[in-house]
């Protein structure tokens, strides 16, 4: 559903600025089209890629689409016990190899990240005064949802664990060769990571309703179908 919804603003409302003081999560961080780009490219295409990219390769969303799309496996032990156990598992072969590629997004999805709570913070200074409404408050709850689900990644535990493939390699207690502090920091982090990593499943959730409805929210306000509610 988030894959159309987005591919509807991608083809359908390229242009979501509008000179608003709110801007949607969806037009985030804001690029101009090069002039030698086909016709058909839009300004969000060039930057929705990041966050879809890096939701469809999310190994949360892999366990669910894999089970539910594909059986593989059949996430429901009645029908498991009508078909025959796969000899091998396959499910990262073929097309979905590119599922490996999960960490590059999410050093690109950083970077949207960063441009999100810049955009946030703005949305508090409209024409340079500081000032609270509605919509801001949306933003900003939007955005630590999104900054929750990005930073319980588990390919960010596995970067700031020190890309190492084994848990006790980030033991945290100093080698012969030194980097004690390095090795408890490593540590440190990778612990925190890892709290917030048990409900990566509930901020992949949460943070997906909030683009939505930070997207819909601005939207109406554009349409003038409502006006953004001024707190302070
Ligand atoms: S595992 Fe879900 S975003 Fe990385």
């Amino acid at each position: 559903m988030f894959g159309l919804y987005s591919m509807i603003i991608v083809f359908f409302f390229p242009n979501g600025e509008g000179g608003q003081a709110l801007l949607s999560p969806f037009y985030s961080p804001q690029v101009g089209l090069p002039g030698w780009m086909p016709g058909f490219v839009t300004a969000p295409m060039l930057v929705l890629w990041i966050p879809l990219g890096f939701r469809a390769t999310c190994y949360y969303y892999r366990k669910a689409y894999y089970r539910s799309f594909f059986w593989d496996p059949p996430n429901c032990s009645e029908t498991a016990q009508q078909h025959e156990p796969r000899k091998q598992y396959n499910g990262e072969t073929a097309l979905f190899v590119l599922n490996n590629i999960h960490r590059y997004f999410l050093y690109a999805s950083i970077i949207v990240v960063a441009f999100l709570w810049y955009e946030a913070a703005l949305a508090f200074f409209p024409g340079g005064a500081f000032g609270i409404t509605v919509g801001t408050i949306i933003l900003l709850v939007n955005i630590v949802l999104v900054s929750a689900y990005t930073f319980s990644c588990h390919s960010f535990r596995h970067l700031v664990g020190g890309n190492k493939d084994c848990n006790s390699c980030v033991n945290g207690r100093p080698s012969s060769n030194g980097g004690g502090a390095i090795k408890r920091l490593r540590r440190k982090t990778y612990n925190g990571v890892s709290k917030i990593n048990k409900t990566h499943a509930n901020w992949a959730w949460y943070s997906l309703f909030s683009l939505l409805i930070a997207d819909i929210y601005i939207r109406l306000i554009q349409a003038g179908i409502i006006t953004d509610f001024q707190i302070l």
